[in-house]
């Protein structure tokens, strides 16, 4: 009697794991209630994960990283980034300092006190490489407070975690450091930068990687198609003589949010955002300002979706 009891309970306990869902090693098993119905599904193992084919996902120890979705452990690593999405290159310098994207929380950036130098690591997690193919432009700001007008050398390496003069893949030199980081493919979805201080100062220090959309407008009225969502549409008027008083106004759909429209002087900003502009205007969408030459403003706000929009553009020589 108790044998067949014991028989009858393996039969039930046979026939229970046959009827669950078995998912192969590098994935994890998802229940999820569909219409109060439970569906259970195999899912790739994310990155910074392991899945060793006991339908469950782990994330990964210590020392150890996941870069790759679908894996069944994890590669050993001495200085994984936080979500162990990547590793970073042993010659990185501890005091490396890592920052994500802060493009969506508007205007963030992170404040720091420096003596002569400092290092940071852009933790990209795949995000600015996607975002780049779909139009999005990351740039690296570093502002030092109003005041401070000691020279900033930001140099920037995908091979070197410890950038130098001697090693950099490039580097740019300013009192406020502007740079297209998307200009250098990164590794492992890291990019390194050292910044190099004449004189100790306070720095702000950001990504920008907002959906960017270029327009060349002309005198007149210009018509444009606002992309829908976050975006930043950048507006050039092109040659303007001489120095003149150049007026942009926008028209385009109604936002649900504040917009703002900003312009710089400085030629080698691709697009003129919170951390480096020279004149802004919040909510008005009409902004005048003296300059010549290639005359870039650009348009920050959310649209719900694309819609048409209206660029009227006045150049009075001054
Ligand atoms: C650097 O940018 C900050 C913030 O926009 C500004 O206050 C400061 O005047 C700029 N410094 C120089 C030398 O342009
Ligand atoms: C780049 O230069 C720095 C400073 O000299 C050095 O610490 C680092 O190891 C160098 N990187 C490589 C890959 O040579
Ligand atoms: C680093 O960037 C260069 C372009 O400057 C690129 O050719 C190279 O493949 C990148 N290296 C790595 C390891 O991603």
């Amino acid at each position: 009697m108790r044998l067949l009891l014991a028989f009858a309970l393996a039969c039930i306990l046979l026939l229970s794991t046959a009827s669950a869902l078995n998912c192969k090693s590098g994935e994890l098993r998802v229940r999820e209630d569909y219409h109060g119905e439970i569906i259970e599904t195999c899912v790739v193992c994310g990155t910074g994960y392991y899945c060793p084919g006991d339908d469950n996902s782990y994330p990964c120890p210590e020392h150890s990283y996941s870069d790759e979705r679908g894996q069944t452990e994890c590669k050993p690593c001495d200085k994984p980034v936080p979500k162990k999405t990547a590793c970073m290159l042993n010659d990185a310098p501890d005091d490396i300092r890592q920052l994500v994207d802060n493009s969506i929380s508007y205007g963030s950036s992170e404040k720091y006190s420096v003596k002569s130098s400092a290092h940071f690591v852009f933790l990209e997690d795949a995000y600015f490489i996607k975002q780049f193919s779909r139009g999005y432009r990351p740039t690296l700001n570093v502002v030092q407070a109003a005041g401070q007008t000691g020279q900033i050398t930001a140099y920037f390496s995908n091979t070197t975690g410890n950038p130098s003069e001697s090693n950099h893949s490039f580097k740019t030199v300013n009192t406020n450091v502007t740079a297209l980081i998307a200009a250098l493919p990164a590794r492992q979805n890291l990019m390194y930068v050292t910044l190099e201080f004449q004189r100790p100062c306070d720095i702000n220090v950001g990504i920008y990687n907002y959906a960017t959309a270029h327009h060349d407008v002309s005198v007149g009225v210009n018509k444009y198609v606002q992309s829908g969502g976050i975006s930043l549409e950048v507006f050039t008027v092109r040659g303007v003589k001489s120095k003149s008083k150049v007026t942009l106004s926008i028209s385009t759909g109604q936002t649900t949010r504040t917009d703002y429209l900003y312009w710089s002087s400085n030629k080698q900003i691709p697009y003129p955002n919170e951390l480096n502009y020279q004149a802004r205007v919040v909510n008005q969408r009409s902004l005048t300002v003296e300059d010549e030459g290639d005359v870039t403003f650009s348009f920050h706000t959310y649209l719900p979706g694309s819609m048409d929009g209206v660029v009227k553009v006045d150049v009075t020589p001054l």
